[in-house]
């Protein structure tokens, strides 16, 4: 039997609070399984805009960037952040692997909203540096600065983690997507959880306002995602063991369903 291929997204939120994540990848994939982290990092970013006195600014939860917030976003995404997450990795056991969406020629994007500034949508996935790190039974750890051309001079890309971690899993076959986040789920507009949720209820949960902000660009993700990733979930990544949990059976959170099943 192939190995399942789980690809795993820690927000940026949950980053500090993620102890037991970092752990909890290393013990799934000693079980076998292939686990592939995307991160994002906003409110890291935003403490580094500040500290360079730039404003963080955002359209529909995706973060508005200029040449220079984008020299930032890469610094603090693809060096900070991602070598933090690697080291713990590797000190909870993981032979974790730190590349970007320019590493072997990942993900290559698109600017598709000129008024969000360097900020692309993935339009291609070459998987193939993935499948040689999984092979090789490494983590690969991904941060979401892509590659892309602006009047045919190759350039650097921010792409939302969300968007990324989901074209990932599509171009891999995955097993399941995995959001962790800082919330228990997608929240309803009393504030409670949505189990299952079908992707066609996304849109008009996005235009009633419930769901608004950085949830977004995650529940468009994992409505793109559930048409060919059986198991497209967001979970509270603060909860301790909150991946592992997800092999039990009721492990919370919400489940986001491609039309036909729902
Ligand atoms: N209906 C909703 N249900 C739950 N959370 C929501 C909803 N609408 C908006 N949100 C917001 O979305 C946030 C999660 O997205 P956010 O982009 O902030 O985090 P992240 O994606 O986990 O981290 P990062 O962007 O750093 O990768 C929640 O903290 C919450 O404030
Ligand atoms: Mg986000």
């Amino acid at each position: 039997m192939t190995a399942q291929t789980v690809v795993v997204k820690i927000g940026g939120s949950t980053l500090g609070h993620s102890d037991t994540s970092l752990a909890d990848t290393v013990a799934l994939h000693a079980r076998g399984v292939n686990v592939v982290i995307v991160h994002g990092g906003g409110a890291e970013i935003s403490r580094w805009l500040d500290r360079m006195g730039l404003e963080s600014r955002f359209v529909d939860g995706l973060r508005v960037t200029g040449e220079e917030e984008l020299r930032v976003v890469t610094a603090v995404l693809s060096g900070l952040v991602n070598k933090v997450l690697v080291t713990d990795l590797i000190a909870s056991g993981g032979r974790a692997v730190g590349i970007s969406g320019v590493d072997g020629r990942l993900a290559h994007a698109v600017i598709t909203k000129p008024e969000l500034g360097r900020v692309g949508d993935i339009e291609t996935v070459d998987p193939h540096v993935l499948t040689v790190l999984l092979a090789a039974r490494c983590i690969p750890v991904i941060s979401p600065v892509c590659w892309g051309t602006i009047d045919d001079r190759p350039c650097l890309l921010n792409v939302n983690a969300d968007d990324v971690a989901a074209e990932i899993a599509v171009a891999l076959n995955s097993t399941s997507l995995i959001f962790l986040t800082d919330v228990p789920g997608i929240l309803d507009a009393r504030g409670e959880v949505i189990s299952r949720i079908a992707s066609r209820e996304v849109d008009s949960l996005i235009a009633a306002g419930t769901i608004k902000g950085g949830m977004i660009p995650k529940a468009r993700a994992c409505e793109r995602a559930s048409r060919s990733v059986p198991r497209a979930r967001i979970i509270d990544g603060t909860v301790a063991h909150a991946l592992l949990r997800e092999m039990e059976a009721d492990p919370g959170g919400t489940t986001i369903v491609t039309d036909e099943l729902a």
